[in-house]
């Protein structure tokens, strides 16, 4: 067997980067290519731990721009391609639409016509597209995602994600490229941006600020813990079909509100000095358009591939708040950065 040499984009991110620690914990032999335009969500240090090791590459590109992407793989060897490089955060893309267009769509675009080239030559072995619940809007109060659930995106987010996700079938229909996508639900655990729900509750309970709860806090989310995520992807390359999709979550559903009064009773034990930090909880003007329920089928992907996961959500949601709490050197940066002004834009007028 040829060796294998993936190119990872986005992995500098909070999911690529986790994809990128489980494949060079898991396999010796393997070449890792990470190709990031390091955003304000990208971040090296997210890969610190690999940077001496000769099985670690990065290269800092912009999968949106033909040019700078084309000249920044010139002469790299890679048979394979997981995609996550995205705009990912979907109030970003309520107040600022256009740079998602450009990297979830144009950028996903750019890297299949990379795939397509390589295709041709007969050296490509898979080209793996993450993608999200989003693309199939909001549900009711009952039912699940299934693969065959009708596209219905509902945020500028979701609707270039499905645009995406559309591009990459049609390399498939049409070149018979080596495809396959993953729609999955919310990830939670270590590297996650502070802008998201559950690190922002976390780091927000840490310097005794408001818990800003969007509505009435009962939309809900369908949980999975990124580890079990980052698994279930490289088990849908080795077993996964081409030209198909898997749905990845864990039948893991609570409303928002339920999240963060969890997150609140691990703070009270965690840090004494603000308990109880229920007490910080704020309803704020709800999302636009927000999605009321998301929630995963994962029959395929367990039934087809025999996946199951191996974190249970007390155990993982912990984990998670222990690694906020150990790290306070990796959210500092963060918080003390660029992102500063993004949250006193988002969260006017409270503390
Ligand atoms: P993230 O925002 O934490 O990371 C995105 C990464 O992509 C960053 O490192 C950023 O620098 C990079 N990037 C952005 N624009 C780029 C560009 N033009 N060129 C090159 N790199 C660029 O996102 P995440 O939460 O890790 O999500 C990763 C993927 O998983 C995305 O495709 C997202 O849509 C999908 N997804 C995320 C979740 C979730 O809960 N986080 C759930 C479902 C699907
Ligand atoms: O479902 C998968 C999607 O999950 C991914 O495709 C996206 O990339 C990812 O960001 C995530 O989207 P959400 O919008 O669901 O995640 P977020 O953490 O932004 O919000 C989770 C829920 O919490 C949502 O109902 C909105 C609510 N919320 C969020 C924030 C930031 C609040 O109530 N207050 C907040 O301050």
């Amino acid at each position: 067997m040829t060796q294998r040499k993936l190119l990872i984009t986005g992995g500098a991110g909070f999911i690529g980067s986790n994809f990128v620690h489980t494949i060079l914990e898991s396999y010796e032999d393997i070449q890792v290519i990470v190709l990031d335009k390091l955003t304000y969500a990208g971040n090296l240090r997210n890969l610190a731990k690999w940077k001496d090791e000769k099985r670690f590459h990065f290269i800092k590109a912009d999968i949106a721009n033909k040019e700078e992407l084309s000249l920044a793989l010139n002469g790299i060897d890679f048979n394979e391609i997981v995609h996550f490089a995205a705009e990912s955060h979907v109030d970003r893309s309520i107040t600022g639409p256009e740079e998602f267009v450009k990297t979830n769509v144009l950028g996903t675009f750019y890297m299949l016509e990379i795939g397509r080239n390589l295709h041709e030559k007969g050296k490509l072995n898979v080209f793996l597209h993450v993608s999200t619940d989003e693309v199939f809007g909001s549900l009711g109060a009952d039912g699940a995602f299934t693969e065959s659930t009708s596209y219905a995106p509902n945020s500028p987010y979701s609707a270039s994600k499905a645009g995406s996700d559309h591009l990459v079938r049609s390399y498939f229909h049409t070149y018979g490229m080596p495809v396959i996508t993953t729609n999955c639900s919310n990830n939670y655990g270590p590297f996650h941006f502070p802008e998201k729900l559950i690190p922002l509750m976390i780091l927000n309970c840490l310097q005794g600020k408001q818990l800003p709860v969007y509505g009435k806090g009962e939309n809900i989310r369908d949980w999975l813990y990124v580890k079990d995520h980052c698994l279930a992807i490289d088990l849908a390359i080795h077993k996964g079909k081409f030209g198909e999709t898997y749905n990845i979550g864990t039948r893991n559903e609570k409303n928002n509100l339920e999240i963060v009064e969890l997150i609140c009773n691990l703070m009270d034990l965690r840090h004494p000095q603000g308990a109880p930090h229920k007490k910080l909880i704020t309803f704020v003007t709800d999302r636009p358009g927000h999605d009321f329920r998301y929630a995963i089928d994962p029959s395929k992907i367990e039934k087809e591939l025999g996946w199951t996961p191996k974190y249970s959500f007390e155990q993982a949601i912990e984990e998670t708040v222990d690694w906020y709490m150990n790290n306070k050197e990796w959210w500092s940066e963060i918080l003390s950065g660029s992102y500063q002004s993004y949250y006193e834009q988002q969260y006017k007028g409270i503390g």
